[in-house]
This record gives C-alpha cells, structure tokens and sequence, in this order.
C-alpha cells in the first residue's frame, strides 16, 4: 500500500487519541469512562498499525533511539486518560505530559529520524 494512507491513518488516529485523551481531562466523570477508553483504545491500535505499515515501508529500524523514544511517547498517551478517571485531581499535571509527550514524538520524527 502507498504509504501516504498510513501516514494518513497514522496522523488521523494521533488526532482522535489527542483529542479524547484531552476530553479527559477537561471532564473526568466515571459515566464518560467506558466510551473514552474504548475510542482511545481503538485510535492507539490505529496509531501503532499505521506505525508499523510506515517502520516496513521506509525500512526503518525498531532498534533505532528515535523509535524507542516514538514507542514510549505512545505508551505514555495511550494509559494516560485511564489514569485521569482514577486521579481526577491531577489532571492539570497529566495533561503538560500529554503535551511533552506529543511534543516528543514530534521532535523524533521532524528533527531526530535517522534510519
Ligand atoms: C505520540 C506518538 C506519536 C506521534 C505524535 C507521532 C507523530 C508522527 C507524525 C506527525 C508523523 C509524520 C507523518 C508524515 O509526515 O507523513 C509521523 C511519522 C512516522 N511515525 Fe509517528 N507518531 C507517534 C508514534 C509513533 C510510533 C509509536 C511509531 C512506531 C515506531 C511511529 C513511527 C512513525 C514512522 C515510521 C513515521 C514515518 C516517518 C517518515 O515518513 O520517514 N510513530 N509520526
């Protein structure tokens, strides 16, 4: 497949999981929990698959520091609207390292990406 529709996805999905993790945060009440967990769930798994058709098109390495560092900014965005719903009273402090991380994964890709 051209890897301009994974980067598509790839993009698309990392709107979707910003966007609800951020939800979140503005409005952590457990009856939203079940929804956000799953579209969160959902645009993660879209977000690493597109990654994957992207890492085998380009033929970049898993090893390479900047995929790690990319991998654990993911991890990291993933878990964090489950813990928000726990711990409502840090959402202000979740949120800055939502936006670290996105910043991160960023700067990886823009200014760090070697093969
Ligand atoms: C917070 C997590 C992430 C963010 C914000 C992010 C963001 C981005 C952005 C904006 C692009 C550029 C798309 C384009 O120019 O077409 C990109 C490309 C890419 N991302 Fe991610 N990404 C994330 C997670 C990951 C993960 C976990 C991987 C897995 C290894 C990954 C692998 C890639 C690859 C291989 C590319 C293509 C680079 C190229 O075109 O040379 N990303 N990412």
């Amino acid at each position: 497949m051209n890897p301009l529709y994974y980067s598509l996805l790839h993009v698309f999905a990392l709107f979707v999981l910003a966007a609800h993790t951020f939800m979140a945060f503005a409005n952590p009440a457990p009856e939203n929990r079940k929804r956000t967990m799953m579209i969160t769930g959902i645009a993660s798994l879209l977000v690493i698959g597109s990654a994957g058709g992207l890492m085998a098109r380009h033929g970049y390495s898993w090893g390479s520091g900047w995929v790690i560092v990319k991998l654990v900014c993911w991890l990291g965005l993933s878990g964090i609207a489950g813990i928000v719903y726990r711990r409502p009273q840090l959402r202000g402090v979740l949120a800055s390292v939502a936006m670290a991380l996105i910043l991160t994964a960023l700067v990886m890709v823009y200014l760090v990406r070697t093969m």
